[in-house]
Formats: C-alpha cells, structure tokens, sequence
C-alpha cells in the first residue's frame, strides 16, 4: 500500500487531503520526498502543519509577483544586496524571489531562514514527530489515527495534549527538511545559504541590506511586546539604508504589506502596499 501510494500521485493528492490520514503518509512517503513534483502534494505535506509556537507553515506558489516587483526596485540601487528572507517555510517563495532578481541580472547574496525547517521523526507503534526544540508536533497510532492540537477532534486534541508529556527520545530515528526541492536544488548550488534564524533570539549585526519578513509578525500569531522585540532583532541584522518589506497575505491572498528602510537606527516609511501591513502602528512606535 505505501509502495502503490508513493509512486501514485493521484492517490497522494486525495490522501492528503483527509486530515486524520494525512501524517501517517507524510512520514511513510518521505524517504521519496525528492522524486515527487506534484505541488498540491507538496504544498500539502511540506507546509500544512502547525509549529510548536503555533505558527502555521501555510506557503504557497506564486504568493508575491507584486512585492517581488517593488522589491527589485529597492534593490537594484543597492550595490552589494545582501537579501535575507525571513521564516520562509519551504523557501518555495524564496526561490521565486531569487529567479526573478536572477532574471533581471541582480546578483546578490541572497539567505533564507526558518527556525523550524526540520522534524525529527521516532517511529513506533506511535510515531511521534518532534520540532528542532524537541516538542511534539504530531503523532499517529497504528497506520490511521493522526494526532495533532490542530485536528479539531477532541479526542486527537486529548491525545496530543496526553503524548505531549511523555519523555522526548534520546535518539530519532530520522530527521525530514520541510524545504521544497527548488529551494533544496539552490542550496546544493550554492545559490541560496539556509540558516536557522529565530526571529527573537537569532543575533546577526549589520549583515543584511534587504529583509522580507511576511506572513510571521501577524498579531493572530504573537502579542504586541513580542513582535517588537523581533523587529528590533531584525533591525539590528540590518545595514543602514537597509529595506524591511513586512506584511502578511489575506485570506483573499492580498498582500498588505510595507517596506521601511533603516535610517539612523530607525525604521522610515517608505511604501505601503494595498492596505499597508497590520503592524504598521507598532513600527511607527518602536
Ligand atoms: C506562515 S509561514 C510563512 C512562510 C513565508 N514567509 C510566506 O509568507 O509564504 C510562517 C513560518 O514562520 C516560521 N516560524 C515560526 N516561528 C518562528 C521564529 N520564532 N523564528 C523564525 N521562524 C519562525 C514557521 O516555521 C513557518 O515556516
């Protein structure tokens, strides 16, 4: 069955739309991650799931034409981008940005980040899978019930809540990179350098010219002193004359979004797009 799964994408793709079976082939399929190219499969099992922050991975194709736009025309003054795009899930935005400022002969240094970019996975009569912090994300029983705080049943809630306690392994027996294989191909070229960046506690000084940071600082995901503390962490990975680009797409996939630019230690409004970004009140006071 797992073989006839792997190799049917069509199958996958129903598979994966049935929550309560959807991890159980997220992990049995994942050793042919690299083989499959069906984005709904993709989408679905690199992105359709919540972070121990609760943060979702929600990602998907073609998110930015609009900001990739205006992005380039900050960054073509710049004379040695140093781009960092910022909790990026699978990094499938990522790529887009870099081949279109490849195809308007922008060089630059371009890194991306996720703080939880990999799960690490104990296989068993209960597959338990953890985040680099070694906290339960989900879990299955047997081959059918899935486990997980985000599967409205009560009883997988209950269950999360139950296995969430239980003593974290010593050893995994496999970690899984929840990176689309665009991004994984750019990193093997060395087009795009990966690192693991915690908006609130990674400390890079002076570094970046460029930071996009969308669809993280929302304010349905962290509190408002939360959200400036990772701004003022962002700000200081900046060079001066450096451009922020932050925001987040609605339901609607309207990007509200902003770019500032770092002037004397300071965030300076540049452009609003659409309705701006919904943090623009707590920039202004920072
Ligand atoms: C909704 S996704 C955004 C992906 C991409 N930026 C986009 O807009 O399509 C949010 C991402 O933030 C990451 N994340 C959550 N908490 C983080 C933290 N403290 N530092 C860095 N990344 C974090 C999650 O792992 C997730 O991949």
């Amino acid at each position: 069955m797992i073989k006839f799964a792997s190799k049917n994408i069509r199958f996958l793709e129903r598979i994966s739309k049935i929550p309560v079976l959807k991890y159980f082939f997220v992990l049995k399929i994942s050793e042919n991650f690299p083989q499959i190219n069906s984005e709904p499969v993709l989408e679905k099992f690199y992105t359709d799931i919540y972070v121990s922050n609760r943060t979702s991975k929600r990602t998907v194709k073609n998110r930015f034409p609009d900001l990739n736009e205006i992005s380039f025309e900050y960054i073509k003054k710049q004379k040695n981008p140093v781009i960092h795009d910022v909790a990026v899930s699978s990094g499938i935005s990522s790529s887009e940005f870099f081949d279109f400022l490849k195809s308007k002969n922008i060089n630059s240094d371009f890194y991306a980040s996720d703080k939880y970019a990999e799960i690490r996975v104990k296989k068993g009569f209960i597959t338990k899978a953890y985040s680099s912090e070694n906290k339960l994300i989900f879990a299955y029983f047997a081959c059918f019930f899935a486990v997980d705080k985000n599967i409205f049943f009560p009883l997988t809630v209950l269950l999360h809540k139950i296995l969430k306690k239980i003593k974290v392994p010593e050893k995994f027996d496999y970690k899984l990179l929840l990176l689309h294989p665009e991004l994984s191909q750019k990193i093997n070229k060395n087009e795009i350098e990966f690192i693991n960046y915690d908006i609130f506690n990674t400390e890079i000084n002076d570094k970046f010219t460029f930071v996009r940071v969308m669809n993280i600082l929302n304010l349905g995901y962290f509190d408002e002193q939360k959200i400036k503390t990772a701004l003022k962490n962002i700000k200081k990975s900046m060079k001066e004359n450096a451009v922020l680009l932050v925001g987040r797409t609605n339901s609607d996939g309207i990007n509200n979004a902003g770019f500032y630019k770092k002037e004397n230690g300071q965030f300076v409004h540049l452009k609003d797009v659409n309705k701006g970004s919904e943090i623009k009140e707590l920039i202004k006071n920072l």
